[in-house]
């Protein structure tokens, strides 16, 4: 019988203080996260300095917390997985100084992971891989379309232009006086919505899997203030519908013509923007009725925790691949 292999995982890219310990890459045995979102909130939006001290006030007490819940020692884990990029470069130097550090001081090998392929294997903490494969990142910074022959390769094939889809609906919360963050509060809003704006769809060029959503952004506020102009009102919730329609129509398309072009076995979603009701909900009629298996994991799955970095990380030590104490944060890190 061969042995497990438990790594540890440790995620502060963005607003979450996190760390997991995860067995052959595929089972959660702890999972702790540290939410910042509230200190956050009253600025509407991520302050990165606010992030970075948050990280280092909670880093310790989330590494203690990750081991007692897993009830295991260090001598068992295999290794230390941690988040080099992108991100907040403050907030990751966070997480992988905590890491260098532990890697040194109980001689653990250490290994750097990038955030996107952390959300992608999230994925595979519910169900295993099957190749080739297509993956919807949907985040507060990303918006992407990967395609995977084999564990750890990636191949961009779609990415957003200008803002993400996290973005989007964030930034047309503030529009609607919303809290941050705004996509859950559009998502409750637009189910009590009717899309009776016709919002316009970003295609771009005939064949093309990226993305942009600036366009989409500028016709709300183009809408809202028209409206305002004439003395008229529009319902939030209608606005919210019409928007939601438009993100999550075009989402969808794309990602069901790269699944058929490419002839994937599987389509994976991943990343904040992955909670929303609206895009499961449509990316499962559309994907009902086909021979392509649509797999979208739990919420907490899809926000970002450790878990998925630790599951990412046991592709990379299971490749060979180590990091040294020279590691460095890189908040512009390039997925391949
Ligand atoms: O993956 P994530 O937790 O952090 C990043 O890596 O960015 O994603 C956060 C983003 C935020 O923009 C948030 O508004 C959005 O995900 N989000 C949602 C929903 N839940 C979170 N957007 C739309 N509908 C939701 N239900
Ligand atoms: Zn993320």
């Amino acid at each position: 019988m061969t042995k497990d292999i438990y790594i540890l995982g440790i995620e502060t890219s963005c607003d979450e203080t996190a760390a997991a310990i995860v067995r052959n890459g595929t089972e959660t045995v702890a999972n702790v996260v540290a939410s910042q979102i509230a200190s956050h909130q009253r600025f509407g939006g991520v302050v990165p300095e606010i992030a970075s001290r948050h990280h280092v006030e909670q880093i310790t007490l989330v590494l203690e917390e990750v081991f007692h819940e897993a009830q295991l020692d260090w001598d068992e884990i295999d290794a230390i997985a941690v988040t080099k990029g992108p991100g907040l470069v403050g907030a990751l130097l966070v997480g992988v100084n905590a890491a260098k550090a532990l890697a040194f001081a109980r001689q653990k090998p250490l290994i750097g992971v990038h955030h996107i392929a952390g959300h992608i294997y999230a994925n595979r903490l519910e169900k295993e891989f099957q190749f080739p494969l297509l993956a919807l990142i949907v985040s507060g910074g990303h918006t992407e379309l990967v395609l995977m022959t084999e564990h750890g390769k990636y191949e961009l094939i779609g990415e957003t232009r200008d803002d993400a889809a996290g973005e989007a609906y964030d930034k047309v919360a503030r529009m609607l006086k919303l809290p941050y963050p705004g996509g859950p509060e559009i998502d409750r809003l637009a189910a009590r919505g009717e899309e009776i704006i016709s919002f316009p769809r970003a295609w771009l060029e005939d064949g093309s899997y990226d993305f942009s959503f600036s366009g989409l952004k500028s016709a709300v506020i183009n809408k809202m203030h028209n409206v305002q102009q004439r003395g008229e009102t529009l319902k939030p919730e209608d606005i919210a519908a019409s928007f939601q329609a438009s993100v999550v129509e075009v989402l969808t398309e794309k990602t069901y013509r790269a699944a058929r072009e490419h002839q994937v076995q599987q389509v994976i979603v991943a990343g904040g923007v992955a909670a929303n009701r609206g895009l499961r909900k449509k990316l499962d009629e559309r994907f009902a009725g086909t021979d392509i298996p649509l797999l979208i994991p739990p919420l907490e799955l899809c926000t970002d925790n450790a878990a998925m970095i630790a599951a990412a990380g046991t592709i990379s030590y299971g490749q060979g691949k180590r990091a040294g104490l020279d590691l460095n944060a890189n908040a512009s890190l390039l997925l391949n």
